[in-house]
């Protein structure tokens, strides 16, 4: 699969088999995240991988990753975050959610399924894994085999909004 394939492809998955994601492709999702850029390379991005039935149980008590056996959490430590002298805007944020898309793509390479979650109670999660202060959770890449029907990857054309409303040249 060529890149666009592979974009096209992922779609966002809410229902697991019962299997575990092999080491082997667990280690090739972490070096996607590992090689994804950061603002002036100051990699301000941590990862927990969980997938003992306790870290998933403790990330059930503040998100739902629907039943996957592994989840990321992706932690930025804002303090080692770039920030742009200007307007002193901090890019932890957008650092951390590249690497969760190289994550995610990384994934559907290899024929899992994943979910990109937001939605979790980020106190929750920051007391039950003991977090330091320095480190947010962020975002939470849920991942496994797909139990549901793979959607249309020509879909995209009716749930995205049309390119020409996306995309503007020289002027808004
Ligand atoms: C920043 C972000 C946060 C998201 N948070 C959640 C979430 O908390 N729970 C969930 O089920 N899906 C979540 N999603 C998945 C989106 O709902 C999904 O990507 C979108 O509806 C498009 O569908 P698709 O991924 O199948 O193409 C999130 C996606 C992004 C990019």
């Amino acid at each position: 699969m060529n890149f666009i394939e592979i974009a096209k492809k992922r779609y966002s998955v809410r229902s697991y088999k019962d299997k575990k994601v092999e080491e082997e492709k667990l280690q090739k999702i972490l070096e996607a995240a590992h090689v994804a850029p950061t603002a002036a390379n100051l990699q301000p991005v941590r990862l927990l991988v969980v997938q003992s039935r306790e870290g998933l149980e403790k990330i059930g008590k503040g998100a739902n990753i629907y039943g996957a056996p592994l989840a990321i959490i992706v932690c930025a430590d804002h303090g080692k975050a770039w920030v742009r002298p200007f307007d002193k805007k901090q890019t932890g944020d957008i650092d951390a959610s590249i690497l969760t898309d190289h994550m995610m793509l990384q994934a559907t390479e290899l024929g899992l399924g994943s979910v990109w979650i937001c939605y979790f109670e980020p106190d929750v999660i920051q007391k039950e894994f003991e977090l330091p202060d320095s480190l947010e959770p962020i975002n939470i890449l849920a991942v496994g085999y797909s139990n549901e029907e793979a959607a249309d990857s020509e879909r995209h054309a009716q749930m995205r909004i049309p390119l020409e409303e996306l995309v503007f040249y020289e002027t808004v």
